[in-house]
């Protein structure tokens, strides 16, 4: 295979040096965004007289029998030949002749390789961002049909106050709704068509490089040739969105992995997302949960992979920015793995209702309600906390209950005490008495809900 650039060079370039140096093993990849591209700069050509419209028409039909072989997979790649770029212009040769040669006019890998990877993410964005809204949905749908049920929600993993199941489900739904918000602010900011860009400088012919960028649907065309070529933000951004989308995964798995140990026993995961051990026959093991959770440090690394590759990289195009693929390949797969499987996690996923109310019975668990309870009645925070805290400290030490306590020994602890308090001490009454917007009051939830279910399905 010839190179793109043989013809100034007065030796073969060493065996190993093409081994170590070749991308299309990865960059294959890129193969239908690279010849939509190429249409596009074709047409341009022909357009601004550059080349003749026979020519580019010639090129244009060329270029779409490749994409319907790229298409229909049954393009033949050439490992021999170098990159994407060389792989499509020696078929192009090869079908329409000598008029292939035109193609690259005005432009030069280092644009072309920008564009083809803005291209990629411009559509992975999308499908990540739409499966993340599927996401939310399967979630959605498993708190609607658990709303009754209250769990004990942890600081420091130590029981602390009961919420409403939905409540628990809702944040992993704002969470995810940031992440959207994430993935389409970089989705903006990759819309730009740097093409025509040439090597770094521009070009001395008349292209219209805002003709490209509408015929490949970009909003905007790159204002600077320097930037354009040496721009790779939008592949960091895109790291980025998948590292916080896999911290967010990497969060709710090990909620649920520590919900299915026999000791909490909350939930259920189906079978079909288990495997069991090889030697113990009663092992049901989260093991899908925990890859998710351990496949995160690969897309943590992936995103630092990219910083350190670009930290005090100079302006324009250096050969290290060819090494931007195989991070970003491996993070947006991974991430769309992922997301995949909590969707089905959630839509499978049994709740234990009965081991949850024997769950959420304990005392302890209405200790900021009855501290309420009392500064409702002018007691001061400071006063209403030591006052809970001793009356709680004491009944544990006795091995009594709050409900068991006469008036009398209520007003002991504070004479603003009536028998009354005792209607707290149920986890119903304890979501019920929120009120403050956000809480997990079970008509605020309700509400949430419903909110969520007219944006996600609008
Ligand atoms: N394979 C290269 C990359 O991925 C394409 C651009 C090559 N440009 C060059 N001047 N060698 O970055």
């Amino acid at each position: 295979m010839t190179k793109l650039w043989g013809s100034r060079f007065e030796g073969k370039t060493d065996s190993l040096a093409d081994k170590f140096s070749f991308s299309i093993e990865y960059d294959y990849r890129l193969a239908k965004y690279d010849v939509i591209g190429s249409i596009a700069h074709a047409q341009m050509l022909g357009k601004c007289k550059i080349i003749t419209q026979a020519d580019a028409k010639r090129i244009v039909s060329g270029l779409k029998k490749i994409e319907k072989q790229i298409n229909k997979g049954i393009f033949k790649f050439d490992p021999k030949a170098e990159d994407i770029h060389t792989n499509i212009q020696s078929a192009l040769k090869k079908l329409i002749g000598n008029a292939a040669d035109k193609l690259h006019t005005a432009r030069s890998r280092n644009d072309l390789i920008v564009l083809d990877m803005k291209l990629f993410c411009l559509v992975e964005l999308i499908l990540i961002i739409n499966a993340v809204a599927r996401l939310q949905k399967s979630i959605l749908k498993f708190a609607d049909k658990n709303k009754d049920v209250i769990v004990p929600a942890y600081t420091h993993l130590q029981a602390a106050q009961v919420v409403l199941l939905a409540h628990h489900m809702l944040a992993y739904v704002e969470m995810l709704e940031r992440d959207k918000g994430r993935l389409s602010d970089t989705f903006d900011r990759t819309d730009t068509m740097p093409l025509g860009s040439c090597a770094l400088s521009g070009s001395s012919l008349p292209t219209d490089r805002n003709y490209v960028a509408r015929e490949l649907g970009f909003i905007a065309t790159t204002r600077n040739s320097i930037d354009s070529v040496s721009d790779r933000d939008f592949i960091v951004e895109s790291l980025s969105n998948c590292a916080i989308l896999g911290m967010h995964f990497s969060r709710i798995a090990e909620d649920f992995i520590v919900w299915a140990t026999s000791e909490f026993n909350f939930v259920d995961i189906d079978w079909s997302l288990c495997t069991g051990s090889s030697i113990m026959p009663h092992k049901k093991n989260p093991d899908i949960l925990e890859l998710i959770r351990g496949e995160t440090a690969g897309l943590y690394s992936n995103l630092n992979e990219m910083l350190v590759l670009l930290k005090g990289l100079p302006l324009t195009y250096n050969r290290d920015l060819q090494l931007d693929k195989p991070p970003l390949f491996q993070s947006i797969g991974k991430v769309k793995d992922m997301l995949g499987l909590l969707t089905k996690l959630f839509e499978s996923l049994k709740v234990n209702k009965g081991v949850l109310k024997s769950r959420v019975t304990d005392e302890s668990f209405f200790s900021v309600d009855i501290m309420e309870y009392l500064i409702k009645k002018g007691v001061s925070y400071r006063d209403a906390h030591d006052i809970v805290g001793t009356m709680i400290k004491k009944c544990t030490d006795k091995g009594t209950r709050i409900a068991d306590l006469t008036k009398e020994q209520l007003k002991n602890y504070c004479p603003k005490f009536e028998l009354d308090v005792k209607k707290l001490l149920n986890p119903q009454m304890s979501v019920k008495i929120k009120k403050s917007f956000g809480s997990t009051n079970p008509a605020l939830v309700e509400k949430q809900i419903k909110k969520w279910k007219k944006l996600l399905y609008a």
